[in-house]
């Protein structure tokens, strides 16, 4: 289902379904007691035990004289104790509500039983939960469960959100939206097939964001290997597919202003290559791209709110797959910074990927700081399972934003450990480094992969193979596909860079 949403300042012309706020204690605001009525509320509260705990739910078929056909009463638990992914999640039990209700106008009733008014900020966190929460990937189904009967298309809800300040708010979601949109096409690339999304057609959608005023380049396969990205090429070559990197600039920030760089890892399908991946599950790999969909994801966010900041975001985009001239296990390329790898396995291709794109990147924008997001690795699934990404990070600061970005957006990290001892694990008898570190430690010996292509930049390594793809269901996400980073790096930006 979409959501038409808009704003007013009042709770009339009430149709469908209508949602009231409730704290606890059974406390509602002045306006939403004027709807429904005492008795009512009371006997029914009573019959379900009731009590206005945080996002519990009171389902009530609508009296005499209140004209919308179903209320429902959302619980809040104690408002003081609300953080901000609390109004957040709200918004997505909100949004859940009206999906299976199944109709097709409804007015939520915004405001505080409390004596305080709704902040702009939790306002558009409730919408934006709501928004989140309509998203569905159904493009290739043929047969719809919640299509119009009259004509076939999604159902669209007119939601009419009422608020204090309904002028403002529709001012800022004017902005705000464009996060959500970004993390809604994070979602729909990881959900897209790999034979519908290869590099060449990953790259037209970062081409396609020239029209929200980001520049955008794409590196062919000659102009890569003329920059010496071997580690890179070598991923590809087992594929008929050629590879590609994309890079997009928004350059919203004052002309002196530190450049911010993000770069994804767009492997669009990993059969491992040579070192083949078992059968069981592969097709999950066309996930392989999910920081590539964040980067994107989050260029289309920056630049549909217009950030005031510097930030280019890099896509390694390639396809492993196994081939006459794939890359073999005992091959050794050197990488654009000079350092040579010897590959172990071929199914260890993500770093090999990202360590040109970070090489390229610290050249050519000496940024502030390169942030990668990959989905890197399954041990960091074993380690945190999917509620929470790795972050390896060299720079103290740095990690401390990404982590509060994190607890505010609830796209949460968890800092993981670097060292020399972890370092070591790399070292190849016959090159400088090679590309696994055997069984131990897998994500951590991964990310000092990638630390030895950063030099003295500031940097952060979010190993998001659990949190992109295969998600748990949340009140904010009920897609495979969470789009996960778009929200958290948009966040980061905003508070600390903007
Ligand atoms: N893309 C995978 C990691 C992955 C696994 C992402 C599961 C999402 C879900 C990555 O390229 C990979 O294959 N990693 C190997 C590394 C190993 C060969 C050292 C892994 O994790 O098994
Ligand atoms: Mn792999
Ligand atoms: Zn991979």
């Amino acid at each position: 289902m979409e959501f038409n949403i808009a704003f007013s300042a009042t709770a009339d012309d009430l149709e469908g379904l209508t949602i009231l706020l409730c704290a606890e204690e059974r406390a509602l605001s002045g306006e939403a007691a004027a709807i429904v009525p005492e008795a009512l509320f009371n006997r029914a509260a009573d019959a379900t035990k009731f009590s206005g705990k945080s996002l519990s739910t009171l389902d009530l078929i609508a009296p005499e004289g209140v004209a919308s056909d179903r209320l429902m009463i959302i619980g809040l638990g104690d408002t003081t104790k609300m953080l901000e992914a609390d109004w957040l999640k709200l918004g997505g039990k909100i949004g859940g509500a009206i999906v299976s209700s199944g109709l097709e106008r409804a007015t939520i009733l915004l405001k505080r039983p409390d004596d305080q008014s709704m902040s702009i900020e939790q306002i558009m966190n409730v919408v934006s939960g709501m928004k989140l929460r309509s998203y569905k990937f159904d493009r290739y189904k043929t047969k719809k469960k919640d299509k119009d009967e009259d004509n076939e298309e999604t159902k669209v809800c007119d939601v009419f959100v009422a608020v204090e300040d309904s002028a403002a708010s529709t001012e800022t979601w004017a902005r705000e939206s464009g996060v959500i949109d970004g993390a809604i096409l994070a979602r729909d690339l990881v959900n897209e097939p790999p034979n519908v999304l290869g590099p060449v057609e990953f790259a037209d959608h970062a081409k396609a964001l020239e029209k929200l005023g980001v520049e955008v380049e794409i590196l062919d396969e000659t102009e890569m290997s003329d920059l010496g990205m071997r580690a890179f090429l070598g991923v590809g070559q087992g594929s008929v597919r050629p590879p590609r990197l994309a890079v997009m600039k928004w350059m919203g920030g004052a002309k002196d202003a530190d450049t911010l760089a993000f770069i994804g890892k767009g492997v669009v399908f990993d059969t491992g290559g040579i070192s083949l991946k078992p059968g069981a599950g592969m097709e999950d790999m066309k996930g392989d791209m999910g920081g590539a969909a964040a980067v994107i994801g989050l260029m289309h966010a920056l630049a549909a709110r217009k950030a005031k900041a510097n930030v280019v975001g890099l896509l390694g985009l390639v396809e492993n797959m196994p081939d006459g001239n794939a890359q073999r296990p005992g091959d050794i390329v050197t990488t654009m910074s000079g350092q040579t790898v010897e590959i172990i396995n071929t199914d260890a291709e993500g770093r090999l990927v990202l360590c040109d794109v970070l090489t390229y990147t610290s050249r050519e924008f000496s940024p502030k700081f390169m942030i990668n997001l990959a989905t890197l690795t399954g041990a960091i699934i074993v380690a945190l399972g999917h509620h929470k990404a790795g972050l390896y990070c060299n720079d103290d600061d740095l990690a401390l934003q990404i982590a509060g970005a994190g607890r505010a957006t609830g796209e949460e990290v968890w800092r993981m450990p670097l060292g020399p001892e972890y370092d070591k694990m790399i070292d190849s008898k016959f090159a400088d480094m090679k590309n696994v570190g055997g069984r131990m430690a897998g994500s951590v010996t991964a990310a000092q992969f990638l630390k030895r292509f950063v030099g003295d930049t500031s940097w952060a390594h979010l190993d998001i193979a659990g949190t992109a793809m295969g998600s748990p269901q949340t009140e904010v996400n009920k897609s495979w596909a969470s789009g996960y980073g778009v929200r958290l790096l948009d966040r980061l930006v905003r508070d600390n860079y903007e």
